[in-house]
């Protein structure tokens, strides 16, 4: 997508050394614009836990390219006889234990793993890694063009029973481009309509307490040139009562089989009111992100629980620097969960790849049947 009118993607292999991974970003976000090398497997696994990469499909591209840098590392460091397979698992296990709740994490490190152990040397190993997150990066894009096409369908339809044509779209946290490596899963649908001539104004969520929702979702759509106001977490059952909103789009880190989603903290809340209010909400999910392993989202989906600075602490922007302020007070108990639990009775529809989808076991398995 677009930055100040120059197209990007979210992640990268430098054109001038393959050997380093280039990602924007995103804590300098909106105030800054920076470029960051990951040279090492470890820079990639730091990258991840503190959120310079985020959103599901992201963290699994960034987890790809984080085991083909440390296959490089290993031709670098060991000269003689040492165990890869050891090496790799231990990588590995320090890669999807990064942030434990998108499955998207563990999807594409096996994916990897699966090319990387075919191989019989080295050199064909790191080839295949970089190869394969390669693949794992171009999937995605076309992944979540197509969940765009699906759902500007839905805007569209909605658009021709409004007087003004205007479809007002509330989402939460930032399930934009920033989140994947382009297009976006539950923004997508917005770029399309746009790009459709459709007109779209969207309800931002500020989503406290890292607020993706004011510093990316916002940055993004002003840099496409998307009609939008951020509100509070707090004001999104208000604006649905008062006949703002015409539909909720979301993303989802974790999609259980019978189509539980698993998406930013407050999430929930919104979905409740969306319902109450009879407002379609709709998840968009490409594949990569179901676990058909789980079936009861709020029992099993692993939910991440981050450092209680966070809250305790606003970030803001001087004009110079992004600080960092006191909100609470400092012996404050806290706790910081990250995601929660939307249950399937409360979604409408599951926006993927392949069309839109019952939230529902059978329809689940349909879509992985035919898939
Ligand atoms: O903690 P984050 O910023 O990584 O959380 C991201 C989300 O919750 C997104 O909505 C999500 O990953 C789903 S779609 C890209």
């Amino acid at each position: 997508m677009l930055v100040n009118g120059k197209k990007y993607m979210t992640i990268w292999t430098d054109k001038h050394n393959k050997d380093v991974v280039c990602a924007i970003n995103q804590n300098k976000l909106p105030f800054g614009f920076e470029i960051v090398k990951l040279k090492s497997s470890g820079d990639v696994i730091d990258a991840i836990k503190n959120m310079v990469v985020r959103g599901a499909p992201l963290i699994g591209a960034a987890g790809a390219y984080s085991v083909y840098l440390a296959l490089l590392e290993a031709k670098r460091k060991y000269k003689g006889a040492f165990d890869l397979n050891e090496y790799l698992s231990e990588k590995c296990e320090l890669i999807t234990s990064a942030r434990p709740t998108a499955v998207n994490l563990r999807w594409a490190v096996d994916l990897i793993l699966e090319k990387v152990t075919k191989q019989k040397t080295l050199q064909g190993k790191i080839d295949a890694a970089l190869k394969m997150a390669e693949k794992i990066c171009d999937d995605d894009v076309r992944a979540c063009r197509n969940i765009g096409m699906y759902g500007r369908d839905v805007i569209k339809k909605i658009s021709a029973k409004k007087k003004d044509g205007v479809v007002n779209v509330l989402t939460h946290c930032n399930a934009g481009w920033l989140a994947v490596i382009d297009y976006g899963t539950a923004l997508a649908p917005v770029y399309l309509a746009k790009e459709a001539g459709l007109k779209v104004h969207v309800w931002v969520e500020e989503t406290r307490p890292r607020n993706q929702g004011a510093r990316l979702t916002a940055w993004e759509l002003e840099q496409n040139g998307i009609d939008y106001s951020i509100i509070t977490d707090n004001a999104g059952g208000y604006v649905m009562q008062n006949g703002m909103v015409d539909m909720v789009i979301t993303g989802s880190d974790r999609t259980t089989l019978t189509g539980d989603v698993c998406n930013k903290i407050g999430t929930y809340k919104t979905a409740l009111a969306a319902y109450d209010n009879k407002i379609p909400f709709y998840a968009s999910v490409p594949m990569s992100s179901f676990d058909l392993s789980i079936r009861d989202g709020v029992k099993e989906i692993p939910i991440e629980e981050r450092s209680t600075d966070e809250i305790m602490y606003s970030e803001y922007y001087d004009g110079r620097d992004i600080k960092k302020g006191l909100i609470t007070f400092k012996t404050a108990k806290i706790r910081n969960f990250g995601f929660d639990v939307t249950p399937a009775k409360y979604v409408t529809g599951i926006i993927t790849e392949k069309g839109i989808i019952k939230p529902n076991e059978r329809s689940i398995r349909k879509l992985f049947r035919n898939g």
